[in-house]
């Protein structure tokens, strides 16, 4: 009898170069190149159980049976990794994030991540960070770059064995911070799915697309050499582009609230006072505001003050995802 039981551990990332519309998608084969950074304190961690007594795959998330949405997602993927490592039986999965999901802040990517890890220790299998960053990626597109630790790059490949994320720069390599200020902990009336099968709809994303292998040239560069100027003039300018493509799809699609545009406006404030710091926005209305080490307490501080802010969480560049050694 089969009966295994593994907990794996995830950080959801931030992408400083977004990932925004496929070339496959059904495969998650994005049109462009991105980096991320994963967030470290912030965490998914996943309990696989595989039992041949398991008749079903069945999900729970904080301890409640998941959403029919949730499930099906789920299901889809562990058939498809059933088919590609040629396994029979179900799977029990026990999954919780530390902070809020489906609000801008990607539990999807941490949430596949640790799951791909989970999943393929409880089978038995021992696979190349390379191949959980693919199988990662079928479940959602940044899962892929949760895989490895630090400072991530996906390159966007053309196909399943080439589309897959791998470090650029350890954890250890900048203190990098991220102050993220929350002001919406709703689920998102369009998931990101949804709005990268709109993004070819919009009169930008061939301009987007055609020079985001020059933004991600440096934004890998300003990462090596640790220039924070050069980081917060692509990192802003990337986030902007990714968000009127968004504004200009069909039908359009606005993330943003009140509270997301005082934010970015009080950033480039600081900035041209001289604070060394930028925003940059997923597919939600919190702004993830960038800055290194030795600033973040004031800036912590200062976003608090603006209204519509409801948290402020606080992330270092995060390591990989990993098993959890039980005892
Ligand atoms: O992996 P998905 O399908 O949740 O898409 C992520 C999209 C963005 O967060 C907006 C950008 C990115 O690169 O993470």
């Amino acid at each position: 009898m089969i009966n295994k039981i593994t907990t794996a551990i995830a950080h959801p990332n931030i992408a400083l170069i977004k990932y925004w519309g496929d070339l496959d998608v059904d495969l998650h084969i994005p049109v462009n190149s991105s980096i991320s950074m994963n967030l470290d304190g912030l965490f998914t961690r996943t309990t696989v159980t595989y039992s041949s007594e398991i008749t079903r795959d069945d999900l729970f998330i904080d301890g409640q049976p998941a959403s029919e949405i949730a499930q099906k997602r789920v299901e889809y993927f562990l058939d498809r990794f059933r088919k590609i490592y040629k396994i029979s039986g179900y799977f029990q999965i026990e999954s919780a994030s530390n902070f809020p999901i489906n609000a801008g802040i990607a539990s999807s990517a941490s949430a596949f991540a640790a799951l791909s890890l989970a999943v393929t220790d409880a089978c038995g299998l021992s696979l190349s960070e390379a191949d959980l960053s693919r199988l990662a990626r079928l479940g959602s597109g940044s899962a892929c770059r949760s895989i490895p630790g630090g400072f991530v790059e996906w390159q966007a490949g053309y196909n399943h064995e080439s589309s897959f994320a791998f470090l650029i720069a350890s954890p250890s390599h900048w203190c990098l911070v991220d102050c993220i200020a929350i002001v919406d902990t709703e689920e998102k009336e369009t998931s990101s799915r949804q709005g990268h099968e709109l993004a070819q709809s919009s009169p930008l994303q061939q301009a987007r697309i055609m020079n985001a292998d020059q933004r991600l040239d440096e934004c890998r560069f300003a990462i090596m050499s640790r220039d924070f100027d050069l980081l917060a003039r692509v990192v802003e300018l990337d986030s902007n582009m990714m968000h009127a493509v968004m504004m200009t799809s069909n039908p359009p699609l606005l993330y943003w609230k009140p509270a997301t545009i005082s934010i970015m406006k009080s950033v480039i404030e600081w900035r041209m006072a001289g604070i060394p710091v930028c925003y940059t926005v997923d597919a939600g209305a919190n702004v993830h505001v960038l800055c290194e080490a030795e600033n973040s307490g004031a800036i912590l501080n200062q976003l608090k003050e603006i209204p519509g802010v409801l948290l402020v969480l606080e992330a270092g560049p995060g390591g990989a995802a990993t098993l959890e050694i039980r005892n």
